[in-house]
């Protein structure tokens, strides 16, 4: 079925949604036809908003339920409201604020003038974010609360932490953690604070250091691995040294595919649990067994890229392939793009794609082309596809025949972002494996300076004043029929 550009409100109800008096169109109960899988991968990093799983449709199951959308189909998915909590709130009330009481018949309740007041809105106000959620600083510090410390962050790699006493210092929602290895070989998260006077106890120069215990340098109190308080010099003549209340405070840490991720809320479902279909659809290609290639770091800051756009920019670049045949010429020599898919879920978005087998004319992606092959635990279907997943808000993983690259997208301001990230690869790898690595690579940074230059762009487009109701946020701007292959946007040149 192909999609229409706008659902009628026919269609709507058949569907088992409804509009809400702003138009926007809400579910009623679970979608049961295909469209309404790629309305919510459209919804991509508001899907903080959507509270019930995404049901997969007949046509195109995937493995994990969900659906598998092509481009076309894709860009003409319309977006269900796309906001997390707080701005879908601050969108109602700029819409009430854009459409007073009294410019309609002030203090009049009739219906007939609900009616005219609720279709006027309906048609002026299109759904989609508006530019505020990406200009404002009032909402970048409330993103802050609302979802990155709710969510869980990217922090690391099993291999970062290599042996008991291993650590390293990330930050998590504006705060810094510390992640240490026990020696139990699990891994515990705190706080990077000491619970005496408050000093940082981890610098991210000191992040490769091995210690036994995890000493504060300010006046020496010492915590056993896990962060409980070991003791503190002089320690008898504090009377109020209550060792059992005085450990660190603790961060949840989960090794999910291999990677670490850290959270401030106590609450939140495991990833395990909530991106669970991804074990089976990437998991051969991760692990603990994978080694970091090159100097960067999940953790760390050094030569850390920065990009002039809200995080949102950035992710939403990611989760939007419309761009692809116009922004990436490169990209469009090595992909088949009419058969790039993505499987939306309500915690994660699984994108594929299969390469060409016409030889590009561009001799490193042609080099690239012959050489691709797959790093060991991959096989040979793997060979010609590149994989890409969203874990939301702000994870995002490539998954190539030859290296897999980690990175998230942290907020910097209402109007920046910073990308910290890391290659990884299997030990073993041939010579020829090695190579495709180089070339892709460099491929991916090609694609990284045209993403970084487009995101900067939208950022100075949101930014102009008087434009917010006239952007088009319909599906063919958020087409999950691709990422942006960027996905390599991170490092640092
Ligand atoms: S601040 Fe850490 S021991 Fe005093
Ligand atoms: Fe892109």
């Amino acid at each position: 079925m192909r999609w229409s550009h706008t659902l009628t409100n026919q269609s709507v109800s058949q569907q088992g949604l409804g509009r809400d008096p702003y138009g926007r169109i809400v579910t009623r109960r679970f979608p049961r036809r295909e469209p309404l899988t790629g309305q919510r991968q459209a919804s991509t990093v508001a899907n903080q908003s959507v509270s019930q799983p995404v049901r997969g449709s007949a046509r195109c199951p995937a493995p994990t339920g969900g659906t598998r959308l092509r481009p076309r189909e894709a860009e003409q998915a319309e977006p269900l409201a796309c906001l997390p909590p707080s701005a879908h709130t601050q969108q109602l009330q700029e819409r009430d604020h854009a459409f007073p009481s009294d410019s309609v018949g002030h203090h009049d309740s009739s219906a007939a003038t609900t009616r005219v007041l609720t279709q006027a809105r309906a048609q002026a106000a299109p759904p989609g974010p508006r530019r505020g959620y990406y200009t404002d600083p009032a909402t970048a510090a409330a993103e802050q609360q609302r979802i990155f410390e709710k969510s869980w962050q990217l922090v690391g790699h099993e291999s970062d932490l290599p042996v008991a006493g291993s650590r390293f210092a990330a930050p998590v929602a504006g705060r810094e953690v510390q992640l240490v290895r026990r020696e139990d070989g699990g891994v515990s998260g705190h706080l990077n604070v000491c619970r005496h006077r408050g000093a940082q106890l981890l610098t991210q120069a000191e992040s490769k250091q091995v210690e036994p215990a995890i000493r504060c340098p300010y006046h020496g109190w010492t915590y056993h691995l896990d962060g409980t308080l070991v003791g503190a010099p002089e320690g008898r003549q504090i009377p109020c040294l209550d060792k059992p209340r005085l450990g660190l405070f603790p961060v949840r840490v989960e090794s999910f595919l291999g990677f670490l991720f850290a959270s401030l809320d106590p609450d939140a479902v495991p990833l395990a649990e909530s991106c669970a279909g991804l074990v089976e659809a990437v998991g051969r290609y991760c692990g603990p067994d994978l080694t970091v290639v090159g100097k960067h770091r999940i953790h760390s800051s050094e030569n850390i890229e920065r990009q002039n756009a809200n995080w949102k920019v950035v992710v939403d670049n990611f989760l939007e392939g419309y761009h692809v045949p116009v922004a990436h010429p490169g990209l469009m020599r090595l992909f088949d793009y009419q058969n790039y898919t993505a499987e939306p879920q309500s915690a994660y978005t699984l994108f594929e794609v299969p390469l060409r087998e016409k030889p590009s004319s561009n001799p490193t992606e042609r080099l690239y082309q012959r050489l691709a092959s797959p790093m060991p635990g991959l096989g040979e279907a793997d060979r010609r596809v590149w994989r890409y997943v969203a874990i939301y808000p702000n994870t995002l993983l490539d998954f190539y025949p030859d290296h897999v690259l980690a990175w998230s997208v942290l907020p910097d301001g209402h109007d920046g972002a910073t990308l910290p990230g890391a290659y990884y690869a299997r030990p073993g790898a041939g010579l020829r494996t090695r190579l495709a690595r180089r070339l892709n690579i460099h491929i991916g940074w090609v694609t990284n300076d045209e993403d970084a230059e487009l995101v900067a762009r939208v950022q100075r487009g949101l930014s102009t004043p008087g434009t917010s109701r006239d952007r088009c946020r319909t599906g063919r701007t958020r087409s999950p029929g691709s990422t942006n292959g960027s996905g390599r946007t991170w490092p640092a040149r």
